[in-house]
């Protein structure tokens, strides 16, 4: 039987990759988009899945997607990834209300509450994949209010695998450095790849689209995180990834 996977920011980079990856094993994405509707089509043209679009800084918009999802699909979604996210630069001296309740709202609140309207209409074995990342096993002070958004999502992981078990497995995966930060070029990106990690290898956004699959699949896995990040961790910085030359 056909498995349907809801994955938010579906239409570009990281989340793209990740419907792809599900698609070639048999998995029918439903590829979420906020701006991005174009691209989103084309993955679900290209995977036989289908696209929908919604802004995940609305009120409701978790219920509001996994609805929408299920409308779209015909069926109920048996796994989420949790892949959308805003990445604006900030610091502990200058974060404000709003960038802090920003960030919060599209990388903590909308993935739980997304997580939640998942776990409702789950039927045993459904799975949620949080897409974290290795900046919160090797922290830095940059972009200070994403990152602590992502430590509440790292938080939720643990509860909410404890809260929806045994019928649903909530995971997290957090990708090192895969794709060039906000503003940086390609060949920028390519020169520092290597260097950021332990491995000194590019690691590629189709190695993380492995790891979350892995987690879909490995049905033991609950409440816990892999790092997929070529040991990038493991290298301590004293800033984050958009700042080395
Ligand atoms: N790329 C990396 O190297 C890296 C490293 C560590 C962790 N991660 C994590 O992996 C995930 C994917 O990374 P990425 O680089 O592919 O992310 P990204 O490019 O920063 O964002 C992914 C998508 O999030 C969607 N999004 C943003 N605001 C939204 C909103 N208000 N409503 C709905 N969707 C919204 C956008 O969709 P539209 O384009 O449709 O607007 C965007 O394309 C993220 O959770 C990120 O934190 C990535």
């Amino acid at each position: 039987m056909t498995r349907t996977v809801l994955v938010t920011g579906g239409g570009k980079r990281l989340g793209r990759v990740i419907a792809l990856t599900c698609a070639k094993v048999g998995w029918r994405p439903v590829v979420h988009y906020n701006t991005s509707a174009d691209e989103a089509e084309e993955v679900a043209k290209e995977t036989g899945g289908v696209a929908i679009g919604h802004d995940l800084a609305l009120d409701g918009a978790g219920h509001a997607v996994i609805e929408k999802a299920r409308q779209a699909a015909g069926c109920r979604i048996d796994a989420l990834v949790n892949s959308a996210s805003i990445f604006p630069f900030d610091e502990a001296r200058d974060a404000t209300e709003d960038s802090l309740l920003e960030n919060f709202r599209i990388n903590a609140m909308a993935p739980i509450m997304l997580a939640q309207a998942f776990a409702h209409q789950a039927e045993d074995g459904g799975v949620v994949v949080n897409m974290l990342d290795q900046k919160l096993f090797n922290l830095n002070p940059d972009h200070f209010s994403y990152t602590v958004s992502k430590q509440a999502l790292h938080g939720a992981t643990i509860t909410m695998a404890q809260a929806f078990a045994p019928k649903v497995r909530v995971v997290g995966v957090a990708p090192g450095y895969n794709l060039p930060s906000p503003g940086q070029d390609e060949k920028t990106f390519e020169r520092l790849a290597p260097t950021v990690n332990v491995l000194h290898k590019r690691l590629q956004p189709e190695q993380v689209a492995d790891t979350v699959l892995f987690c879909m699949q490995n049905t033991s896995i609950t409440g816990q995180v892999i790092i997929a990040d070529n040991g990038e961790h493991l290298k301590a910085a004293a800033r984050d990834v958009a700042f080395a030359d």
